[in-house]
């Protein structure tokens, strides 16, 4: 395992991930973490990340007392990006200032001596990095040599081969700096022996072996699936593993996307032979939210409802096999559970990132279900490529995610009036025609109480407004909007006004996040 102690890099997760590609197993654990922690994982590895805080600030984070003669003690090699370099600096003893001119961006590096960080005969190298501190090395611990510097003289790399400790002031796994990956791969494979045989098939088997050795033989399992692909490939994963002792539920709340259950029915059953109810509760649902125009009331509501049949659900698998459902299958992410530094300045004791956003609105505490996250250890694209090995079609796996509350928040107000399911489809067809889904990270029509006048057929019109959203992402935290040709969007909007009644006008929503949201309620 490579663990990677957090100090609130933005590039964390995505040093994580580069790990993870060259087939090595590597963990995410907070910078604050203790001894007992760290070693728990039986590191062989451990990088000390970047960080937005100087190592002076009176509450800059740090690794525990002890941990560099662990490290040295159990021949478990160091590397420090950034920060975790400065950290390296100052607490064994060498000197740390706030540089004359601050470093970020490109920039050039050299390399000075023989080093084992970049590998023999690489004197006098140069290769554009990514640099981005303001605090620099000035002096180093004894044992410790300058193998790389910038041009204007700052300490690029350090090492101290007898100790096995190493730092970077560059952030090696961003694609703006070229070399980056090769001399991270060189260090771990060829400095410290790693190897590379962390493949998701053995993860998979890994995976499935626990969830038997958890779930006895006489036990069952529920699942709710959203159509979304997490939830889909959490299900498949434990269904392979139980058959079916699992029982999947898919509710059909009315506010989903034109024919998705249909769709998704479709792949549940046909291409993964899932056990699946399908509830059609739209009525239900919609006469709850009829005349509710306030978005939370609208979740709550939604939530409320779906726990009720959820407990329906249960009640009626407890009749059919005299025993109640213990588990829950749910397709938490890595991103979810990571417990990362703090970024300065926020409450340390609140460390825990609570998410806001529950696709099925919680489910029912009194039914005292244990969890069964077999995703937990993944980032997207990896249950994307365990979705692959598991056979759902890929085109399913490329799906654009979909909130819990579905149109209830898109179409603004009241969601029972207009036809906003037709709208998005015609935009979301639109864009797969033009074979722009994939560059897309969300998509979709918001259909809007406003109505303004137009001329339809030498008529005047008094209908809809409805505004087009798309934008790419990485993460759904922060977002651009996505710049479609106008011949695309008058197409699309001319196929709008002539096919959906009550819709005369077409906008489209030019605002990135921040400081708006992707949804607009
Ligand atoms: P916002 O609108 O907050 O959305 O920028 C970020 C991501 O979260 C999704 N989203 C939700 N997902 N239940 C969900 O399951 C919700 O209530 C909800 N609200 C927003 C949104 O679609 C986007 O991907």
């Amino acid at each position: 395992t490579v663990l990677i102690l957090d100090f609130g890099s933005q590039y964390t997760h995505l040093i994580t991930r580069r790990i993870r590609s060259l087939n090595v197993f590597s963990l995410v654990l907070s910078g604050t973490s203790s001894l007992t922690q760290i070693s728990s994982h039986n590191p062989r590895v451990v990088i000390l990340s970047g960080g937005p805080h100087s190592v002076h600030a009176p509450d800059a984070p740090s690794f525990p007392d002890g941990f560099v003669e662990w490290a040295e003690g159990n021949g478990v090699h160091v590397l420090g990006i950034c920060y975790g370099l400065q950290l390296i600096v100052q607490r064994l003893g060498g000197v740390v200032v706030e540089g004359e001119s601050k470093e970020y961006g490109k920039m050039e590096i050299e390399v000075k001596r023989e080093s084992e960080i970049f590998g023999k005969g690489r004197v006098g190298e140069k290769q554009v990095v990514w640099m981005s501190h303001g605090d620099e090395a000035v002096k180093l611990p004894h044992g410790f040599e300058v193998v790389a510097q910038s041009a204007q003289g700052a300490v690029a790399a350090l090492e101290n081969r007898e100790r096995r400790i190493y730092g970077l002031q560059y952030h090696p796994e961003v694609t703006h700096s070229p070399k980056g990956m090769e001399t991270l791969k060189h260090f771990l494979f060829d400095v410290c022996g790693v190897s590379a045989d962390w493949k998701m098939e053995d993860l998979m088997e890994e995976e499935i072996k626990v969830i038997n050795k958890t779930v006895a033989a006489d036990e069952h399992v529920i699942c709710a699936l959203s159509g979304g692909v997490d939830s889909t490939v959490a299900a498949t994963l434990v269904h392979k593993a139980i058959g079916d002792r699992l029982h999947c539920i898919f509710v059909d709340n009315g506010l989903l996307r034109y024919k998705e259950q249909e769709r998704v029915m479709d792949t549940f059953e046909r291409d993964l032979h899932l056990p699946v109810t399908c509830v059609d509760a739209s009525e239900q649902f919609l006469s709850q939210l009829k005349g509710v125009v306030d978005p939370e009331a609208k979740r709550k509501i939604i939530g409320k409802e779906f726990i009720n049949i959820f407990d329906e659900f249960a009640k009626e698998l407890e009749k059919k096999h005299g025993k109640k459902p213990a588990f829950l299958v749910q397709g938490t992410l890595y991103p979810d559970v990571i417990e990362s530094c703090p970024p300065p300045g926020t409450d340390r004791t609140h460390s825990h990132t609570i998410k806001s956003h529950h696709n099925v609105g919680g489910l029912p505490k009194d039914m005292k279900l244990k969890l069964i996250e077999p995703l937990k250890l993944l980032f997207k694209d990896e249950v994307r490529e365990m979705g692959r090995i598991l056979n759902v079609p890929v085109g399913f796996l490329k799906r654009h995610p979909f909130p819990g509350p579905g149109l209830a928040v898109r179409v603004l107000g009241d969601v029972t009036q207009g036809n906003a399911l037709e709208v998005d489809e015609i935009f979301i067809q639109s864009i797969r025609d033009a074979g722009l889904y994939d560059s897309i990270w969300q998509a979709f029509a918001v259909f809007l109480p406003v109505r303004s006048v137009g001329v339809q057929g030498d008529k005047r019109t008094h209908s809809h407004v409805v505004a087009l959203r798309a934008v790419t992402s990485q993460d759904g935290m922060t977002a651009d909007w996505f710049n479609f040709e106008h011949k695309f969007l008058d197409d699309v909007s001319r196929k709008i006004c002539n096919s959906v009644q009550g819709v005369n006008r077409v906008v489209q929503d030019i605002t990135s996040k921040p400081p708006s949201t992707i949804e607009w309620e």
